[in-house]
């Protein structure tokens, strides 16, 4: 496995590489993004992954100084996990002058996390879209756990005609349905006790929407006050419906539960879909 720094040396590295399965990351990796990796080997001759702690989607009272940076730790991971190449730039590599051009994402994703996180999907598509130009993949996986994430990627790529297929990976979860995530080592141990109660109010949504319950501001209130008399706070919890991310209006087939909440000083995503369609 190469793990290379520079733009130019990446290019010459895939040059002769055949079509390459990219897993962009940020590093501090752990099993979720290593089954990334996994999935890529199914997509490509070359599987490139890139660790890169983007300043442009973090907001100026976010963790971007203090998100891990494991580079070494990451290399041995990705390497047990059959990656053929690592790109890890430096921010002036990514970014020798500021960035004056950036992609804007479609009025999505100014809702759910972007309604907390203002320019975080602008500066996401921003270096995705760099990453896509200079890695050039046939394919790319991303994880479903950042479901918006994701839909605002596959939009871009879409709209903007990249040549790129846009692989969603399944969310991995500990054995109590926590959704990995590298943001649970900021966890305290009792918090870590308590954080998979947001995958079980999301799941106590989907089990209420299975039985035909459609009054979805009921829903999301009861989980909101679920998660607030634990101790959270709450972003927000929704139900869309998948295919748009948009409110449920109508005929709905295949729906997500989303929701953002904090424990602490720690915010916590995560989401599930649910098909209910043989219920209307
Ligand atoms: O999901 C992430 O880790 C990041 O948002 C991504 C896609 C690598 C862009 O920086």
């Amino acid at each position: 496995m190469d793990v290379i720094h520079t733009i130019e040396a990446l290019q010459a590295r895939l040059r002769t590489a055949g079509p390459v399965a990219f897993v962009p990351t940020m590093g501090n990796l752990h099993a979720g993004h290593l089954a990334l990796v996994r999935s890529a080997h199914e997509h490509g001759d070359c599987v490139v992954a890139s660790i890169f702690v983007n300043p442009l989607q973090f907001g100026p009272t976010e963790d971007f100084q203090t998100y891990p940076r494991t580079l070494d730790a990451d290399c041995a991971q990705l390497n047990e996990a059959g990656a053929d190449v690592v790109f890890a730039p430096s921010v002036a590599e990514m970014y020798p002058t500021p960035q004056q051009v950036e992609i804007v994402p479609p009025p999505i994703a100014s809702e759910l996390c972007g309604a907390f996180r203002p320019g975080h999907f602008q500066g996401v598509t921003t270096v995705v879209a760099k990453l896509f130009n200079i890695v050039q993949p046939a394919v790319a996986v991303f994880g479903k756990k950042d479901f918006q994430q994701l839909f605002v990627i596959r939009a871009m790529v879409r709209e903007l005609n990249f040549p790129v297929r846009v692989i969603g990976a399944e969310t991995l979860r500990a054995e109590d349905g926590l959704a990995l995530s590298s943001r649970n080592g900021y966890l305290s141990a009792q918090d870590r006790q308590e954080a998979p109660r947001l995958y079980r109010a999301l799941c106590n949504i989907a089990d209420q929407l299975k039985a035909g319950a459609r009054d979805f501001a009921a829903l999301e209130g009861t989980a909101r006050q679920a998660l607030e008399s634990n101790g959270w706070r709450v972003d927000y919890v929704s139900v869309r419906d998948a295919s748009t991310l948009l409110p449920p209006v109508g005929e709905l087939n295949q729906c997500v539960i989303l929701g953002a909440a904090w424990l602490g000083t720690t915010r916590l995503i995560d989401n599930i879909e649910v098909s209910i369609a043989a219920l209307i």
